[in-house]
């Protein structure tokens, strides 16, 4: 069986690069939603069909393990599939969301004040800042929505004055703020890292969620022989998208490097 791994875009691509790298003999599913991209500005009603609708799918498709590489999806979908939707139709498998790696990172560097920056969605569940203060209530949180980030990224714009300038409106806030640690709390925001951490300036400590996430499954997978016992072991990679062009084929590329081969398919789906 497969591990699945979806996000509403190119964005969960940053955290399946990361588990490629930790985790390269499991069997992969990559679904990522680019014609209904992106997210963030949705209703939790709608962002929880949408999700169910691309689990259903990779379920569908044999996975084991469905990963929602999105905060968007793992802040307004996880906990509702895991109660309802899994338990009534697919006792036997497994959603994972990625909020909780983020804010154990942050926890455990004993963080101070932290900011986070995602998507309207993820700032509105209030997930991040109520899992971290569960954890450590004397921590403070700040949140910041960043909505024009995500259309950049998918167009491929992660560097520039432009970026830069955007970038400075949402962060200043948190900088002014005297935050240590700030969490890209959306999957997209890792392809701009560089340009955060320019604006963010040496002091905050910029916490990458593919890396943190890569870990924390290794973990898992040790920790839950049953689950691991089932899951093919072969290197395959199968890309579906739910809108296709020679454009979006050629950013696959460029974000995932030698981990999308040349003959690699994207293929085409409707969920
Ligand atoms: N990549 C998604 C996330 O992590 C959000 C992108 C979107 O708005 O669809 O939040």
């Amino acid at each position: 069986m497969n591990i699945g791994v979806f996000d509403s875009g190119l964005g969960g691509l940053t955290i399946f690069k990361e588990l490629l790298k930790t985790l390269p003999q499991y069997d992969y599913i990559y679904l990522g939603d680019n014609a209904r991209v992106p997210y963030g500005g949705r209703s939790p009603a709608v962002i929880y069909e949408f999700t169910r609708q691309a689990v259903d799918f990779l379920l569908k498709k044999d996975c084991q393990l469905v990963i929602l590489a999105c905060n968007t999806a793992s802040t307004n979908a996880l906990r509702r599939l895991q109660q309802e939707y899994l338990p009534a139709r697919y006792p036997d498998r497994r959603v994972l969301g990625i909020v909780l790696p983020s804010v154990e990172a942050v926890t455990e560097n004993n963080a101070r004040r932290v900011g986070i920056i995602a998507t309207w969605a993820t700032v509105n569940s209030g997930s991040f800042v109520r899992e971290i203060k569960k954890i450590n209530e004397e921590i403070e949180v700040l949140q910041q929505a960043g909505p024009l980030l995500v259309p950049f990224i998918e167009e491929g714009e992660t560097s520039g004055p432009f970026l830069e300038a955007i970038l400075r409106r949402y962060l200043t806030p948190l900088v002014d703020a005297n935050i240590d640690s700030l969490i890209l709390g959306c999957t997209h925001y890792e392809l701009i890292k560089e340009a955060v951490k320019k604006i963010a300036g040496p002091a905050v400590w910029v916490v990458s969620e593919g890396e943190v996430v890569a870990a924390k499954l290794k973990k898992y997978l040790a920790r839950h022989q049953v689950i691991d016992k089932k899951l093919g072991k072969e290197g395959k990679r199968q890309y579906f998208v739910t809108d296709y062009s020679q454009r979006y084929h050629d950013l696959v590329k460029l974000f995932l490097d030698d981990h999308f081969s040349a003959g690699q398919k994207l293929e085409l789906v409707t969920i």
